[in-house]
């Protein structure tokens, strides 16, 4: 396949400066030369550049629904959907790189103009499914699912193109463990299907990334969201927002490897990459292995 890195440098959806430096620390991993190698075309779009500033440090401003850095957020989710849809548009497979979880809003929306009934598989410890009611932070990052099924402020949700980009059965959750308690309300009033940690040891993971896809087969494509803190903070320390008793390396390999071979998959994000907050550059480099296996890495 011809894939598409976009860098999203976006930190304006949540207040621990570093997330922005995500993108250029996978890259660093050699990430091009990886995805060369198991035979893709690779064509790195660099960072996507707008009206927002790069350089996002926890500013807090609140607006009077009580949503942080609002305005950045939509000027970022706006150029990013544009790279995006552009990049499905000819075929290709956009990888976007961030970034805080609100860059979603803005890739999302550019890839679902293209599919009447667009499946998202949302790896996270955390459900993002919060809106400007439910949110207990004011952070944008924990509600781009809630923004992409419609809830929440009415600019978030337009952004490119008019209401809501997913539908509540088109979307699974997978490794929960931190969810708000209006989260947890939504999720059950709208019965959306999520894979918790307990489901996920009692049921390994695998095997539900499995009932997922078959839980999404009337879905014409599939987008993937990857929140690097579904993972233990054991393997993934240089994150914003850690929660222990997460996923281990090697059985999110497995899934993503279950994912891959469905075929399914059109479009993925990996988001949440801190360098300023990592041992080292230990996160991305993990981060950019898992890579390898959504693109079709295997262990023989
Ligand atoms: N639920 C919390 C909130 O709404 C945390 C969200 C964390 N999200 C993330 N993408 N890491 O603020
Ligand atoms: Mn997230
Ligand atoms: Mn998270
Ligand atoms: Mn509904």
């Amino acid at each position: 396949m011809i894939i598409d890195i976009i860098g999203a440098p976006t930190a304006f959806g949540q207040r621990k400066p570093g997330v922005a430096l995500g993108p250029d620390a996978v890259r660093f991993c050699s990430l091009k030369e990886k995805l060369e190698d198991l035979g893709h075309q690779v064509n790195d779009l660099g960072n996507v550049k707008g009206t927002y500033g790069v350089w996002a440090g926890p500013t807090s401003v609140k607006d009077d629904e009580g949503l942080i850095n609002l305005k950045e957020v939509l000027d970022f989710s706006k150029v990013l959907a544009d790279a995006t849809d552009e990049s499905i548009e000819k075929g290709h497979f956009p990888f976007i790189i961030g970034g805080d979880h609100s860059l979603s809003i803005g890739s999302v929306a550019g890839i679902s103009k293209h599919y009447d009934n667009l499946g998202v598989i949302w790896i996270d410890a955390h459900g993002d499914i919060n809106s400007s009611l439910t949110s207990p932070s004011g952070n944008i990052h924990g509600m781009p699912v809630g923004v992409l099924l419609g809830e929440g402020n009415e600019d978030l949700i337009n952004v490119h193109g008019d209401g809501a980009k997913i539908k509540h059965e088109n979307l699974v959750i997978v490794g929960a463990r931190d969810l708000d308690s209006g989260e947890k309300a939504y999720i059950k009033k709208h019965n959306i299907e999520c894979y918790t940690m307990t489901d996920i040891r009692q049921n390994k993971l695998s095997n539900l990334i499995e009932k997922a896809l078959e839980k999404l087969k009337s879905c014409d494509a599939i987008h993937l969201s990857l929140d690097v803190d579904s993972l233990d903070p054991i393997e993934m320390p240089g994150t914003g927002t850690k929660v222990n008793g997460g996923l281990f390396l090697a059985e999110l390999q497995e899934a993503l490897t279950t994912l891959y071979r469905s075929g399914r998959l059109v479009s993925a994000d990996l988001v949440e990459v801190n360098p300023l907050l990592d041992n080292g550059n230990e996160t991305a480099v993990k981060a950019a292995e898992l890579t390898e296996f959504i693109f079709g890495k295997t262990q023989l």
